[in-house]
């Protein structure tokens, strides 16, 4: 299914800018949305796709609350431009469990306590995924240092470190 996307804000711009269409596989959906070539995957998702799950906090790449999966592996959705993934399966948190059907993972972030605001998680728990599809994390100082890309500004790691681990154990 292709889905024709608009821009979610419509406020008064000076000039609009030059866009052209950009094909993105998100979630299993294709999508065809009109960008600017300097749009952000994290933009694009979130302010013409509505994927509103994905946060942005430092849109800097310093704080991985935008973090993703792209083919399987987890990236900093504000450090590239969507018009990169044209060829790529993105999935988003939208993409890894549902409201009647959580993952493994984001039952144990429930049953942890795993989290405060809740800004952080969505990052967190795809952060979590690539890091068990890289199936390189065995040990507690493993996740702690594989993870650190992702920082919680509620202090919730107790609870992280332990949903993470249960289900790295699990593997
Ligand atoms: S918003 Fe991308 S790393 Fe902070
Ligand atoms: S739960 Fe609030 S920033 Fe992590």
């Amino acid at each position: 299914m292709s889905e024709q996307t608009t821009p979610a804000s419509g406020g008064a711009v000076a000039a609009p800018p030059p866009v052209g269409t950009v094909r993105l596989t998100i979630n299993g959906t294709a999508h065809e949305v009109q960008l600017a070539p300097w749009t952000t995957l994290l933009d694009a998702l979130r302010e013409y796709l509505h994927l509103t799950g994905t946060k942005k906090g430092c849109d800097h790449g310093q704080c991985g609350a935008c973090t993703v999966l792209v083919n399987g592996t987890r990236i900093n959705s504000c450090l590239t431009l969507a018009v990169m993934h044209e060829d790529d399966d993105i999935t988003t948190i939208e993409g890894l469990g549902s409201e009647d059907n959580l993952s493994a993972l984001q039952q144990a972030f429930v049953d942890h306590d795993a989290f405060q605001c809740g800004y952080c998680t969505p990052g967190q728990i795809c952060s979590a995924q690539g890091l068990i599809n890289e199936g390189k994390a065995h040990s507690e100082h493993d996740i702690r240092e594989m993870m650190s890309g992702n920082l919680c500004r509620c202090g919730a790691y107790v609870g992280i470190l332990a949903a993470v681990q249960e289900v790295v154990n699990k593997k």
